[in-house]
């Protein structure tokens, strides 16, 4: 396979590591709360269950527990590490960045570290971001890092929303390597969505403030049919492109590995794409939409099942509207 850029230095995922909250919120208990099912929620969503964060923990408690959760099962030294770099629309606080207070709960010293917000295609621009550290030659060992706490963001009385979102975590080491790992991506983003798909409150222009306490402006809201349409257009026509650049067919990617965000909508880019069946990996079933999480946790669930050498082609959608694919070669 000759791949769109040759590249004189590689990036290669090495180790992976994810963490989700025990505690399970089912359908069964989303009953008790809105007028909803779990037959009207698990046939528009696939979703069974989600993972939600204790209200004293943070989104880095998470990321924390990824990265622990890799060194147990990976022989990485965290002294090796250059740069941190995690994908979030969800950090702990405004300032200093989630980046540094994992460094700080890890004693992780002297490395570049911050945030990127890019919201459920962040683990995505992450990941490119931390391959090209690599492929710059400045860098050897980056820590790339998917961590959403939304469940501070979701209105537990809207049935809209509180069926999807879940907390998770997911965290990949990206490392130099003599093989192509990360071969290439194609990440776009534009304002349209911005109306779609939002957490208006918060930030500089409504900032927290006694009106908003009780305030819709404070939770996650969307126009599901608007998002559902797009979020399918979008990834299926990046897949696409990015397999033309690529001159590849299809038939050689091995698995895809898309947002989890809704099993109609992955069901729906794979035929849009025609993957045959049995290569898209899902596990929205059990945590719902983790945000910038869902990737890497999918990867690092069926881990078991990729081989070392598999094509995998990765797709997200989210808000922004941001979108993308990209393109791996497995190298565990
Ligand atoms: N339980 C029961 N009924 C519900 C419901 C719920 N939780 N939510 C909505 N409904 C009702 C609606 O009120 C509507 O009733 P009506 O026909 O009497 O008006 C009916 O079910 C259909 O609603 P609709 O919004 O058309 O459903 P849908 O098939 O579009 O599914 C979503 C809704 C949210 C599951 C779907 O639009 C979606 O997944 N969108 C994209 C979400 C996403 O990917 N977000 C993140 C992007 S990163």
């Amino acid at each position: 396979m000759s791949t769109k850029i040759e590249k004189k230095n590689y990036a290669a995922i090495t180790a992976i590591g994810g963490y989700v909250p025990e505690h399970r919120r089912t359908n069964l208990e989303l009953e008790q709360l809105t007028e909803t099912s779990d037959e009207w929620i698990v046939k528009r969503t696939g979703i069974k269950e989600r993972r939600i964060l204790d209200a004293d923990l943070g989104t880095s408690d998470m990321a924390v527990g990824a990265i622990e959760n890799l060194l147990e099962n990976y022989s990485k030294k965290l002294e090796d590490l250059e740069a941190v770099l995690v994908a979030t629309s969800t950090p702990d606080m405004p300032m200093p960045a989630t980046a540094n207070i994992i460094c700080e709960k890890l004693n992780i010293k002297n490395v570049l570290a911050f945030d990127l917000n890019a919201a459920c295609s962040g683990f995505l621009y992450a990941l490119d971001m931390g391959a090209s550290l690599i492929e710059s030659n400045r860098f050897k060992n980056v820590l790339v890092i998917g961590a959403d706490k939304i469940s501070t963001y979701v209105n537990i009385h809207d049935r809209t929303t509180n069926i999807l979102f879940g907390d998770g975590a997911g965290a990949v080491w990206l490392e130099a390597s003599e093989e192509p790992g990360i071969l290439d991506a194609k990440l776009l983003s534009n304002g349209d969505g911005r109306e779609f798909l939002n957490i208006e409150a918060g930030g500089t222009l409504y900032p927290y403030d006694y009106e908003l306490v009780g305030s819709e402006k404070r939770f996650i809201k969307q126009e599901g049919k608007v998002v559902f349409k797009h979020a399918i257009e979008a990834m299926s026509k990046t897949c696409l492109q990015i397999l033309e650049e690529n001159q590849l067919s299809i038939d050689e990617i091995d698995w895809l590995i898309p947002h989890q965000a809704n099993k109609r909508i992955i069901e729906a880019v794979g035929r849009e794409i025609k993957i045959a069946e049995g290569k898209t990996l899902i596990n929205i079933e059990h945590y719902g939409n983790t945000i910038a999480a869902t990737i890497p946790l999918c990867i690092w669930e069926n881990t078991h099942q990729l081989k070392k050498g598999d094509l995998v082609m990765l797709t997200a959608f989210g808000a922004g509207f941001s979108w993308g694919a990209s393109l791996l070669r497995w190298a565990i």
